[in-house]
């Protein structure tokens, strides 16, 4: 190497000094002609605040100043906001979607309309029992009471309320009677064969309880799906004209046992909606 390419090699490394140390002076000027302030509340920002070089390499390399610089608090405050926005979205898709949901999920014509909002003519303290249950579905919901007094409605509010609050498991609702589950119950080469839809529904509701024929077999297959529900405490609404008593006698105390430990709502008013004239025939 000759003397004079050591010469050059030394200027140029003072010329790059010198442009490195004008750079950090002309970033300094930056940061003191720019300071970063919260684009909501102008509120200056920290000198920690992790941001902090993006945002001045951005206002050097483009001229002006990144977009979407917001203090931990308007940070906060707007997460909180698309959080609300995106919830508000979901509800009303939910309720939008809720007749769809419904017919798919078994539930008869009639009792569709239902809502926990529109059974006025029920004691506020049983809707209310119903509604809580519907918060935080788990386990059974067993409504005892009299024909028409109003229970096979109320399953079907409930249920909507649970879907309508987003807390339905997966995969979903089914609604049906305990007459048109067993109904399909058979033997097929000295195997029961049964449609596995109540097992594996995330919420079900089986209207009726213990008001259709009744065999060994039929029983059986009763007595397992509730034992299983109760078992995974897998939200179950299920109704009855039965009373506890009437609940051993037809369905067996194991059966009892496994209901009596959850929730009961069997102060229906002592009358018949289908007579008194309060429903419109359809
Ligand atoms: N809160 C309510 N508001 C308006 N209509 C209602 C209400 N509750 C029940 N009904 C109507 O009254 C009739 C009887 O109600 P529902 O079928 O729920 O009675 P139930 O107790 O299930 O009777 P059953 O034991 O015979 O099955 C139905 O037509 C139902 O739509
Ligand atoms: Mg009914
Ligand atoms: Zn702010």
């Amino acid at each position: 190497m000759t003397f004079g390419t050591t010469e050059r090699l030394a200027s140029i490394a003072r010329r790059t000094e010198d442009e490195a140390l004008q750079q950090r002076q002309r970033r300094q000027d930056l940061e003191a002609q720019n300071p970063l302030v919260c684009e909501i509340c102008e509120a200056p920002l920290p000198d920690d605040w992790s941001l902090r070089q993006r945002a001045y390499d951005w206002l050097e390399r483009h001229g002006r100043p990144m977009q979407g610089i917001l203090c931990d608090t308007c940070l906060a405050t707007k997460q909180r906001e698309s959080a609300i926005a995106e919830c508000q979205a979901r509800a009303e898709e939910l309720e939008r979607t809720l007749p769809e949901r419904l017919a798919a999920s078994g539930v008869p014509a009639i009792l569709r309309e239902a809502r926990l909002d529109t059974c006025p003519d029920l004691p506020a303290e049983l809707v209310q029992t119903a509604r809580a249950w519907a918060e935080s579905p788990r386990g059974f919901l067993l409504l005892l009471g009299p024909p028409g007094a109003g229970k096979s409605h109320l399953a079907a509010a409930t249920m909507a309320e649970v879907i309508l609050k987003g807390k339905c498991p997966n995969p979903g609702a089914w609604f049906t009677t305990e007459a048109a589950w067993l109904a399909a119950v058979r033997l097929d080469f000295g195997q029961v064969v049964a449609d596995e839809r109540p097992h594996t529904t995330g919420l079900l509701v089986l209207d009726d309880i213990g008001s259709s024929y009744m065999n060994d077999i039929r029983r059986g297959e009763l007595e397992r799906l509730i034992r299983d529900r109760h078992a995974e405490k897998k939200p179950t609404i299920l109704t009855t004209n039965l009373d506890l008593a009437g609940i051993d006698r037809v369905l067996g105390g194991r059966v009892l046992s496994a209901l009596r430990q959850w929730e009961q709502i069997n102060k229906f008013p002592r009358r018949d909606l289908r007579q008194d004239g309060s429903v419109r025939p359809m």
